[in-house]
């Protein structure tokens, strides 16, 4: 008899608080979306959704540092300043390490739920490593359809000895393969507004690093759920590495949704609340969103960079007295990361927190 996932707390309790993952609930055999995943009607993506924006061309970053570096970083400039999306190649990370960061995703998230459950926050080994679905379950309206497994760097030692096997090197490389680029480009965007930061400042503002892997399964139903609901990132950027499948769509100003689209060899960039609160504003940080589909499962592998707790942050001297207003206040990067993993996904409700009164 397979169990009545009508019942909110039957259904929470398996799939949450087992560990079972969405993934555990497809491999039950449902044939439609239980009560609990079904989104309001003005969180729903009507699909096909938005439009596919072919003209955005990724930026060629291996040419920073060559003669067509002004051109090079206006194009990034240009693109922090509007949709705050847009995609690399040339990045220096192989494509051969991009496919097995998915083979790998895939790898982890096929394991029997047991091997899984282990890393749920509440009994996890290490506190690098969390294991769960949705973003926070306990609070949200309807639950995001999404497994995730997020790890926290704090050194190559710690991520090798406590990270999930199956994606504990490559995740490894992939971090740190990336992070020149990241860098590179947080410099270019700074020097934009006229500054240059200390390495020791840049390492501060850098200095939280974590890989997740998100698995989104196949969806009976896609119009009726959610892989992640609209959020911005809340640190300085997220390199994103997606497959095939497509469905991420970032907002733009007059309120439409733009896909970016999947592809091949490359990595999508976004700016994240922090980077737009040093800038003043003037860098954004994109808000999001990702749709299930019934034509596969999708992983998505995010890197997301962000300052370390102890950091002040708020908008750049510089670029206040430049402005002639600040457009916010100075906070304590670990309370607006509390404040940020407290709430669910709401748009970019999260910069309200360091908002100038
Ligand atoms: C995230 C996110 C997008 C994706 O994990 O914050 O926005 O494509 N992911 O999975
Ligand atoms: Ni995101």
């Amino acid at each position: 008899m397979s169990a009545n996932y009508e019942d909110r707390d039957t259904l929470f309790n398996f799939v949450v608080k087992e560990g079972n993952g969405v993934k555990g609930l497809i491999d039950s055999g449902i044939s439609c979306v239980p009560q609990p995943f079904v989104q309001p009607l003005s969180e729903r993506i009507a699909t096909p959704n938005g439009q596919t924006c072919e003209a955005v061309q990724p930026i060629d970053i291996s040419q920073l540092d060559g003669p067509c570096h002004t051109e090079v970083a206006k194009q990034i400039v240009e693109a922090a300043e509007t949709l705050g999306f847009f995609q690399v190649v040339n990045h220096g990370v192989s494509v051969e390490l991009l496919e097995l960061l998915k083979m790998s995703a895939h790898e982890f998230f096929e394991q029997p739920p047991e091997n899984k459950a282990v890393y749920l926050k509440e009994v996890s080994p290490s506190k690098l490593v969390k294991y769960g679905t949705s973003f926070v379950p306990e609070k949200e309206k309807a639950i995001e359809w999404k497994d995730y497994v997020s790890m926290l760097y704090t050194n190559d030692d710690e991520a090798l000895q406590h990270w999930p096997l199956q994606c504990r090197e490559v995740a490894l490389d992939f971090l740190k393969s990336s992070m020149a680029m990241v860098k590179r480009i947080v410099e270019v965007l700074v020097e934009d507004v006229g500054v240059i930061l200390e390495e020791e400042r840049m390492n501060s503002l850098m200095g939280t690093k974590m890989v997740n892997m998100n698995y989104y399964p196949t969806c009976p139903s896609p119009e009726l759920t959610i892989g992640v609901g609209r959020h911005s990132d809340m640190g300085m950027l997220t390199v994103l590495l997606q497959d095939g499948i497509g469905g991420l769509y970032v907002k733009v100003d007059n309120g439409d949704w733009l896909e970016i689209p999947p592809l091949n060899g490359a990595l999508v960039i976004n700016v994240g609340d922090t980077l737009q609160i040093l800038s003043n504003g003037k860098y954004k940080s994109a808000e999001h969103r990702v749709r299930t589909t019934n034509i596969g499962s999708r992983v998505s592998v995010p890197i997301f960079t962000a300052p370390n707790p102890s950091e002040k942050i708020g908008p750049l001297p510089e670029v206040v007295e430049r402005d002639g207003v600040a457009r916010y206040k100075e906070v304590l990067f670990q309370d607006y990361m509390n404040n940020f993993f407290s709430q669910p996904h709401d748009g970019k409700k999260s910069l309200d927190f360091a908002r100038a009164d």
